[in-house]
């Protein structure tokens, strides 16, 4: 990984303007899932990680794009780049990340570019369906499922497929690796908002459902409330719960388990990928960790 961190600091160096030097040095680098997966996958090639600290590049900016458009002030614990420096920085601070990316993109095999360039414009699709489906209650799984494949699973499994067709590897394999562990990753993600504590999520808990976002342990509550409970429900969404409104919610997904639920969907897609993924044990493992993550 310090080859991918040294990739990033020449790519950041390259831009030659010290402002960004400076608000970049003070974003936290968060796990680098994705850079890892590819030293893992490609990590014999010379370019792997020259290509994960690109598809880095493009995942901090969609971060800081992400951050401006929920009004997030806080991102992995930090204060966001909205937050001290304002929304325009932080918008023109991801332009340049991802052009930067985009840029060295370029001297890459035309189908490895190719995969990583058509995953953001996916991930930015998914960004817009999610906007755009919180402003009401959504109680469509599949919908939702299209709408998170899209926003955080398409540049891992286009991490996981690039960097398989750097080196010859099966590339439609690790492309659904890369989207099962994608779409599981944020399914656990959903079930920490209901599940954590403010102090462990760095946020406040189930933050997701005031911002108007139905996850899947509310999609599947709705389908099991009665009417009058249906009504409950979509009243509390898209604003500030009052303790009594959350204590109901937490109470009622529990009497139908609606977090087991959606555990076990994370957990088959899981499975799905390690069965496919069986001979390489070091990808399992990464499968493995993230099921059993906790903050
Ligand atoms: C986090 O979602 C957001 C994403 C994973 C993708 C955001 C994508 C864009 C803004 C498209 C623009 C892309 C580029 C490259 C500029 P979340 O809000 O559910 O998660 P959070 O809790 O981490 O904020
Ligand atoms: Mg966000």
């Amino acid at each position: 990984m310090q080859r991918v961190e040294k990739e990033i600091e020449r790519l950041i160096n390259e831009i030659d303007y010290d402002e960004v030097s400076k608000l970049f040095s003070m974003l936290s680098g968060g796990k680098r899932l994705r850079a890892k997966l590819i030293l893992k996958i490609a990590s014999e090639h010379n370019d792997a990680p020259l290509l994960a600290a690109i598809v880095e590049l493009i995942h901090a900016a969609s971060l800081l794009h992400d951050d401006v458009i929920d009004d997030a002030m806080t991102r992995r614990g930090v204060a966001s780049v909205n937050a001290t420096d304002g929304s325009k920085t932080a918008v023109m601070l991801g332009d340049i990340l991802y052009s930067k990316g985009f840029t060295e993109l370029v001297a890459f095999d035309k189908e490895v570019a190719r995969t990583i360039a058509a995953s953001v414009t996916a991930l930015s699709k998914g960004e817009m369906m999610d906007v755009k489906m919180a402003e009401s209650f959504n109680s469509d799984e599949a919908l939702y499922l299209d709408m998170l494949y899209l926003k955080t699973a398409t540049l891992i499994e286009a991490a996981a497929k690039a960097s398989a067709l750097l080196v010859g590897k099966d590339a439609s394999k690790h492309a659904l690796y890369g989207k099962n562990l994608g779409l599981s990753f944020q399914i656990i993600d959903d079930i920490l908002d209901i599940t954590a504590t403010e102090e462990a999520l760095g946020k406040p808990a189930m933050n997701d459902f005031v911002e108007g976002k139905c996850t899947l342990p509310y999609i599947y509550l709705y389908e099991e409330l009665n009417d009058a409970d249906k009504k409950r429900l979509i009243k509390a969404h898209g604003q500030k719960i009052d303790a009594e409104e959350s204590a109901w919610i937490q109470t009622k997904m529990q009497e139908f388990k609606t977090v087991e639920k959606s555990f076990q969907l994370a957990q088959k897609l899981s499975n799905e990928a390690q069965t496919v993924m069986s001979d390489d044990a070091e990808l399992v493992n990464i499968l493995k960790s993230m099921i059993q993550r906790s903050y």
